[in-house]
């Protein structure tokens, strides 16, 4: 029968265990000196080797050359813990006896001698689940055990164990264990099964663990379900929903080069070949953290799980950023990632989230521009690039054109315009599109011969889908109605909540005034709102 590796590789002693030097050391001169504990909580991260360690601890202890730091794995005692049938070691799954009964049993069951071995040895696995009246009956236990019961708790919620349990244990921390070291023993065990795996698969299932090497050794068998004995990177990236740095440095790239189409056409690549795009942003955060990680502490740091090439990689990438931008970068994406898991619209998403790391890229610090304002204009920074400037009003209102079909006049009163940008407003939040909405909101709408015209701002031109527009119009409007989408400025008059600039005589002297004008200048996109006559 085929036995999962993390099984088949559990390890048997303390040498063969990987991390956690600070819980073997401490239990290896506990043993040496015999000053066994009678209650343990080991606690820590899944799959970091919490019941593993207490196996080993067992074994320790009734191994007949014991008690020994090196039990032998050939007596009785031995073979019987490492195959979960030995009667002195007790196993109870706190998940599913987490009940008074169930503890009750455990008490009397600790009143008789151990039936063969030195010690009773009670492993609690998940010891978090038992109910407070268990953990009651549990105390009553630890509070004057017999010379012969040792109780090992394991948790991975080491604050749901009653601190009068907790005080009665010695406690361990178990950690996540490091990259490097998980890597090496997969590289072992590869060997042993005969599977071909380069350093750069073996890297792949290492990241994918996060410093469970459970969850590493159980990727490492679905690689090689997928793919048999030769294991290869980029199939099991995909099947991990990882991504490589070659994708991930599109990004990187786009970016340095504030190359919007490229960033579009990487979320076009993710899409045609079927990439979870929720996936790729969680990469995306984490390699905006490795490279600001390397760019803080430097290449080969433990901080980060990647190889030495990995990191020489991330760390060339890095040297072409301040760590304001990674920092902000890295801020963004974390945003990005939280709005994805809920969004209707995700591929929108992503393509407006990563338009806006360039955006971000361009800003200027608040400080100088400001520092610049102080200093009397001569000094000013360079502005930003400027982008579209805000839409200017103008007189004319171009809805009104002639061509217009007299025998609609009704649908044309302005009165009108604004409810339909309301009830598509509405209508798109309703159907979780927010950018969509957004995008009707700064948009001028008129309706002329059975069409909706949209004169929208280039900006939002991503969001301004025809099919899905047509569809939410109809259904807004209950008839059919064709739908025109132009891109340019829309009449700031025929749109809500954009105020024109104020027109009386005080606003024009204010806005005349040249600290104001280069204020306007230094942020071309600011809009004055309001402007007030303090003597009034
Ligand atoms: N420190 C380690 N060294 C070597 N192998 C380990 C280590 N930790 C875990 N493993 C591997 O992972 C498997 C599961 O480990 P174990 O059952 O000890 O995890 P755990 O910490 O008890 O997890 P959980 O909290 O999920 O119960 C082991 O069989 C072993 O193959
Ligand atoms: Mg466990
Ligand atoms: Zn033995």
């Amino acid at each position: 029968m085929y036995q999962v590796i993390a099984r088949k590789y559990r390890p048997q002693t303390f040498a063969e265990l990987i991390g956690q030097e600070h819980v073997r050391t401490t239990l290896e001169n506990a043993i040496a000196q015999n000053r066994i504990a009678h209650g343990y909580i080991f606690s820590g991260q899944r799959g970091t080797g919490k019941t593993t360690v207490a196996r080993i601890l067992a074994r320790c202890l009734n191994c007949v050359q014991g008690p020994t730091t090196t039990p032998c794995g050939v007596c009785s005692s031995c073979l019987e813990i490492a195959a979960g049938n030995a009667p002195d070691v007790i196993e109870i799954d706190a998940a599913s006896n987490r009940g008074i009964n169930e503890m009750r049993e455990l008490r009397e069951n600790v009143r008789y001698r151990p039936v063969r071995d030195r010690y009773k040895v009670f492993i609690i696995d998940e010891a978090h689940q038992i109910t407070s009246e268990a953990f009651n009956a549990l105390l009553k236990t630890l509070e004057e055990p017999p010379e012969w019961a040792v109780f090992v708790l394991c948790t991975t919620e080491a604050h749901k164990v009653p601190t009068t349990i907790a005080s009665r244990c010695q406690q361990f921390s178990f950690r996540s264990v490091d990259f490097a070291e998980v890597m090496e023993r997969m590289k072992e065990i590869c060997a042993k099964e005969g599977i071909e795996a380069g350093a750069e698969v073996l890297s792949v299932l290492a990241q994918a663990g996060e410093g469970s090497v459970r969850d590493s050794l159980s990727a490492l068998d679905q690689a090689i379900a997928c793919c048999g004995t030769k294991l290869d990177a980029a199939e099991v990236r995909n099947m991990l929903g990882m991504f490589s740095l070659d994708s991930l440095g599109e990004v990187t790239c786009a970016l340095s080069e504030e190359d919007s189409r490229r960033m579009l056409d990487l979320v076009m690549e993710l899409e045609r070949n079927g990439r979870n795009l929720q996936h790729f942003c969680r990469e995306l955060a984490r390699y905006f953290r490795n490279l600001l990680v390397v760019k803080v502490a430097g290449p080969n740091t433990r901080l980060i799980a990647a190889s030495e090439m990995e990191q020489a990689r991330l760390a060339e990438v890095a040297s072409g950023f301040s760590e304001e931008d990674l920092t902000r970068y890295l801020a963004l994406t974390l945003d990005l990632f939280k709005d994805l898991q809920f969004s209707l619209q995700p591929r929108l998403h992503l393509e407006i989230g990563l338009l806006r790391l360039i955006q971000a890229g361009k800003l200027v610090a608040i400080e100088e521009a400001l520092a610049g304002l102080g200093g009397g204009g001569t000094s000013a920074p360079k502005p930003p690039p400027a982008k579209k400037a805000a839409p200017e009003p103008s007189p004319v209102r171009k809805a009104a054109e002639p061509s217009v079909a007299p025998a609609q006049p009704a649908a044309e009163a302005p009165a009108m315009t604004g409810s339909w940008r309301e009830r598509l407003h509405a209508a798109l939040l309703e159907s979780g599109m927010q950018f969509t909405a957004d995008a009707v909101e700064h948009s001028e709408i008129t309706e002329a011969n059975n069409e909706l015209r949209f004169v929208t701002p280039e900006e939002f031109s991503l969001a301004m889908n025809e099919k899905d527009i047509l569809k939410i119009v109809q259904k807004v409007a209950g008839r059919p109605l064709r739908v025109k989408i132009t891109l340019g400025v829309p009449n700031a008059a025929a749109i809500n909540g954009s105020i024109a600039p104020p027109q009386d005589d005080v606003a024009e002297r204010a806005l005349a005034h040249p600290e104001v004008r280069r204020f306007q200048e230094t942020f071309p996109d600011a809009q004055v709102r309001v402007v007030r006559n303090l003597k009034e």
